[in-house]
């Protein structure tokens, strides 16, 4: 792609010919917030997902249901639509339209058609990282059969880590302790891999002392050349390879610092285009291991609608028009995650007024029209004088609230 291509279109007026036309693939909580940062720009939003009234479908200008990962699908949709970018907001997607319409300048794709093509397989973001660049990484093989697992494993050697090259949010993933796990780690990755690949990643346990999201901004400068910031590192936990809370900033030295900014630098310079990366890291004292990146807003990242002067989704969407970001924190925060807590079509959530009676909080609440017991239905947010500090009130304000079965 070209430079000239990357700059700042004008902005324009939504729903008229002179409108700047964004289509979200995906339109999950964090696909929302995108769309209202965009919507605050007069920009036009198409929201696409895989089931009807998604959270970002209820704020965008149109909003369709499609099986993204159907070529034919996808590329009807773009072709009708005709938006000048393109905007994944998950992973999976027929990425072989997303290249060809780059290719044939039909339209943009944030950040780029390589970097969604790439993270959305294990195998293709472990391979560049380790092997092209040669960055830190926990040992790895790949997997595609029982005994090519048993094979893998015994070469890394126990603990490790068994993932479909396809998943994300822990879907699939176990870790093997001993060797009679290993047909179980087969077939929970078989049953829970996005595509049945049939592919696995087999990884040895980094024995880390904290694990941070280093979100990466890549946008355009002054001189219309690209320039890469970085915010304030994110720690957070997860449970069974799903965030449940988060905090900025993290506390770091200043050596494991610059070797995260510096692997970031790395990954997201090769992938290319303009948006937000999240670029995930496993640190011990001075050392630094790159795990994996999503090109696109974080989970973690929710955070930043309380730190931030720019939460990681105003800053992917002024990326993603070519507008200038400021990644300064604002002050210290956390983020904990609300449950469904139960299956249900519909909630109530009580308690909310008690919960924001304490200073500092906030909430979002996705407005998901169906709830599971572990889905993530909403996020608490919390400002205070330090992370930790932040992390107690958020963790309250989450448990705060109760949602019901409607
Ligand atoms: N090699 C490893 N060593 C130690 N811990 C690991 C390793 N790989 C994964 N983990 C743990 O499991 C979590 C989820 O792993 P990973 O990010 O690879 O999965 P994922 O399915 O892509 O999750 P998500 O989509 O939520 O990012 C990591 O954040 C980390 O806590
Ligand atoms: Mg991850």
């Amino acid at each position: 792609m070209n430079q000239h291509s990357l700059l700042a279109p004008t902005l324009g007026t939504p729903l008229s010919t002179a409108a700047v036309k964004v289509m979200l693939l995906g339109a999950g909580e964090l696909g929302k917030e995108v769309i209202i940062a965009l919507q605050r720009f007069g920009v036009e939003v198409i929201a696409v997902d895989r089931y009807a009234n998604a959270p970002g479908a209820q704020v965008a200008h149109r909003a369709h249901v499609i099986n993204m990962a159907d070529a034919r699908e996808l590329r009807a949709l773009i072709d009708a639509e005709r938006p000048s970018i393109v905007v994944p907001e998950i992973e999976a997607i027929a990425t072989d339209v997303l290249i060809e319409i780059e290719r044939l300048g039909v339209a943009r794709v944030i950040p780029s058609a390589r970097a969604a093509h790439l993270t959305m397989n294990r195998e293709g973001i472990r391979r560049l990282a380790a092997e092209t660049l040669k960055l830190p990484t926990s040992q790895y093989r790949f997997a595609s059969s029982l005994s090519e697992l048993r094979a893998a494993t015994q070469e890394i050697g126990l603990p490790c880590i068994v993932k479909p090259v396809m998943s994300s949010s822990g879907k699939g993933q176990s870790r093997v302790d001993h060797a009679a796990q290993i047909d179980a780690a087969w077939d929970c990755a078989s049953a829970g891999g996005r595509v049945a690949l049939g592919r696995v990643i087999v990884e040895s346990l980094i024995d880390f002392d904290y694990e941070i999201t280093l979100l990466t901004v890549r946008s355009i400068g002054r001189d219309g050349s690209i320039e890469t910031h970085f915010c304030e590192p994110i720690g957070h936990v997860q449970m069974a390879g799903d965030y449940v809370e988060s905090w900025q900033p993290h506390p770091m030295p200043a050596l494991a610092l610059a070797k995260a900014q510096r692997y970031a630098k790395a990954v997201t310079d090769d992938l290319g285009g303009t948006g937000i990366f999240g670029v995930e890291l496993f640190v011990r004292q001075d050392d630094v291991w790159f795990s994996e990146v999503s090109p696109r807003p974080h989970d973690t990242g929710m955070v930043t609608m309380a730190t931030q002067w720019q939460s990681e989704f105003e800053l992917h969407a002024r990326a993603v028009l070519g507008l200038p970001v400021d990644t300064t924190l604002r002050n210290a925060g956390a983020s904990a995650v609300i449950y469904g807590g139960c299956d249900a079509q519909a909630l109530r959530f009580d308690g909310v007024g008690a919960a924001l009676a304490v200073a500092g909080t906030d909430i979002r609440l996705f407005g998901k029209p169906e709830s599971f017991v572990k889905r993530r239905m909403g996020v608490a947010l919390a400002r205070a004088n330090t992370a930790e500090a932040a992390r107690e009130i958020a963790k309250s304000c989450a448990t705060a609230i109760s949602p019901i079965p409607a």
